[in-house]
């Protein structure tokens, strides 16, 4: 499957409300693809307060500011994390990098488009928010990836999210996650609602990924600094996203 020399299909996982889970997915998902034969690359875009290193406990010495401000190569920011899936990793407390002007977006995916051709398959992690980042990685991206929980503000910030992204950016094709539930019913509950709301207002039919169960062993495995799927591979966590790296492939075809 590595042998692809055309841009792989590039995922973005946003949520608008911080704290959903859209590392903690963003990371397991990476290694539920890779475990799959696909060699995937998860980008760290969250880039003024990235946390993909920490949540994977690597010891990264480079990230992407050093190729926004000194041209670094980002081929050799790349850290192997395991067979088939690298990350690039951001940097932490660094506003400037949070609010990156225009020409360093530029020159930024500029860059990345050189080592995208080496990857099955893109994973962003984003910021929280409506920041300029996190709507110009959606952009970027070929699909949309919209984490929600069945909480209130999740669902507000998920909508207003979306919103933006549709009303100023053209994007319709949403594919959404519920995290953080009790049952596969609330699950199907809470995105048949946020449907019906984005159908109503928006006029945009998303598509379900499917839920992922509120898992003490996600928790866990966060303290160990591990991705949940390696931890406790068995967890009804981990198979759900197993299951949603699965239906991904059969819709992105990389
Ligand atoms: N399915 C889940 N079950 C239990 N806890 C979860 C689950 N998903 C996320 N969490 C908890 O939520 C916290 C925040 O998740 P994180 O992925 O960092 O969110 P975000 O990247 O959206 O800010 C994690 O530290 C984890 O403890
Ligand atoms: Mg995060």
């Amino acid at each position: 499957m590595s042998t692809a020399k055309k841009t792989p299909p590039i995922l973005c996982i946003s949520s608008g409300k911080g704290g959903v889970g859209k590392t903690t997915f963003s990371v397991n998902l990476a290694t539920a693809l890779a475990q799959k034969g696909i060699k995937t690359l998860l980008i760290d875009g969250d880039l003024g307060l990235g946390n993909v290193d920490v949540v994977l406990g690597l010891q990264v010495n480079h990230t992407i500011r050093e190729t926004v401000e000194d041209g670094r190569d980002p081929a050799s920011i790349l850290f192997e994390v395991d067979t088939n899936f690298f990350v690039l990793p951001a940097s932490s407390g660094v506003p400037e990098m949070a609010g990156l002007s225009h020409e360093g977006q530029l020159l930024l995916t500029t860059v990345l488009e050189k080592i995208l051709p080496d990857f099955d398959l893109v994973l962003v992690d984003t910021a929280a928010g409506i920041g300029d980042s996190v709507l110009w990685f959606n952009q970027w991206a070929s699909t949309n990836i919209i984490i929600i929980t069945p909480d209130p503000t999740s669902l507000t910030d998920g909508y207003a999210l979306m919103k933006v992204l549709a009303s100023r950016h053209g994007k319709k094709g949403f594919k959404l996650v519920v995290n953080n539930v009790k049952s596969k019913a609330e699950g199907l509950n809470t995105f048949t609602n946020m449907a019906a709301v984005l159908q109503q207002f928006l006029q945009v039919t998303p598509s379900y990924l499917g839920p992922l169960p509120n898992d003490s062993k996600v928790t866990q495995a966060i303290r160990k600094q591990k991705p949940f799927l390696l931890a406790a591979p068995d967890c009804p966590a981990a198979k759900a996203i197993r299951e949603i790296a699965s239906q991904l492939l059969e819709q992105s075809r990389p």
